[in-house]
């Protein structure tokens, strides 16, 4: 029996599929390498021994789907596979809710087909909106997101719910990713952004090998205690380990689940830079520029929740995020393209 894993070639995907394969699971990732290289298999190979089968095919296309459950023994599914660039989705809010919205759709439709009820979905803290008060916490009400990008978030867990409340064989679990950074740590996986990157981190580790000049923090004037922004850093490894017992879970009790996956404690900009600075010996050179529209000053989760129910929790630090971070990045000052 097989989990496919759409999207499985992507930043998170790939992590998870390593820890899906060390655990011995067969694993099935589906990816269209519209944001990922081919390479990545090869790489997940290398780390684990293991070649997991692919299909490169958009999820949104059901009859290629439902190839891959006719050959495949497939028994649930993670579902990553969608566009998540926040700034690009305000810009072109139909390509989000097309690309989104259909894709799911398509999933669960085919996964109905071929009677498999068992999904784990991608979602984002994002969902909280702006007015809800830090720590986050998975029984306060979804808000409002201020992308496009955020609202086919909020969108496909309600879709997920309907489906629920529909057929109650079906098992579901929402997880709630707050700032996933850091790398595997062999340096043979990690985040590749395209262009420009839009998220701090990697921003940082472009800086740290020469490919950008200088770093532009969003803003020192803040409520907070230096002034930058405090987010919840995860470990890409802790949040990949948080969907394989996620999907454990599925197994007891046929319901939705929604968990944060976050560490439950805040970092400020300011702190991740000197943090990276000061793990990696490497100079980081920042310039304070205005803040970034939509930014909230602080987010945070309360993980209570997904250690109660999943005995789940992050293990590793600000420091290891930096130095896998930047062990990839090193190792790989292009990304997957050499
Ligand atoms: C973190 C902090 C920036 C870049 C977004 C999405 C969220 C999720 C993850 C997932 C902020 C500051 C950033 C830079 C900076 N999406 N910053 N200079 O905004 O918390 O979350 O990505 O798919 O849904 O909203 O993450 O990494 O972009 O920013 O100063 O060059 O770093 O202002 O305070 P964010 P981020």
């Amino acid at each position: 029996m097989s989990i496919l894993v759409t999207g499985g070639a992507g930043y998170i995907g790939s992590h998870t599929v390593v820890e899906l394969l060390e655990l011995g699971k067969e694993v099935v990732i589906i990816d269209d390498l519209s944001n990922a290289s081919s390479k990545v298999i090869d790489r997940i190979e290398n780390i684990t021994g293991k070649r997991p089968a692919f299909y490169q095919l958009d999820v949104k296309d059901k009859n290629a789907l439902r190839t891959v459950f006719e050959k495949e023994d497939i028994e649930s599914a993670i579902h990553f596979a969608a566009f998540k660039a926040v700034g690009e989705s305000v810009q072109k809010p139909g390509l989000y809710y097309e690309n989104n919205l259909m894709g799911i759709l398509a999933l669960v439709e085919v996964m109905l087909e071929f009677d498999v009820k068992k999904i784990v979905f991608s979602s984002s803290a994002t969902v909280y909106g702006s007015f809800n008060p830090s720590p986050y916490k998975e029984d306060m009400p979804v808000g409002v997101p201020t992308s496009p990008y955020g609202q086919t978030k909020v969108m496909c867990e309600q879709i997920l719910r309907d489906i629920y409340v529909a057929d109650n064989n079906w098992s579901i679990s929402l997880l709630r990713y707050f700032n996933p950074i850091g790398a595997h740590e062999s340096g043979l996986i990690g985040e590749d952004p395209s262009g420009i990157p839009n998220n701090l981190m990697p921003f940082i580790a472009q800086v740290a090998v020469g490919k950008r000049e200088f770093l532009n923090i969003f803003g020192d004037d803040y409520d907070t205690e230096d002034g930058t922004c405090v987010r919840d850093y995860i470990h890409v490894v802790d949040l990949a380990r948080g969907h394989v017992k996620a999907l454990g879970k599925l197994d007891q009790d046929k319901q939705v689940y929604t968990y944060n996956l976050g560490s439950g404690k805040g970092t400020s900009v300011l702190e991740l830079v000197n943090t990276f600075v000061q793990v990696t010996g490497v100079e980081v050179p920042y310039k304070i520029a205005p803040r970034r529209a939509g930014d909230l000053p602080v987010f945070y989760a309360n993980a209570d929740k997904a250690l109660a129910e999943l005995n789940w929790t992050t293990e590793k630090s600000i420091e290891d995020m930096c130095r896998d971070t930047w062990n990839w990045q090193s190792k790989n000052p292009n990304g997957y393209q050499g």
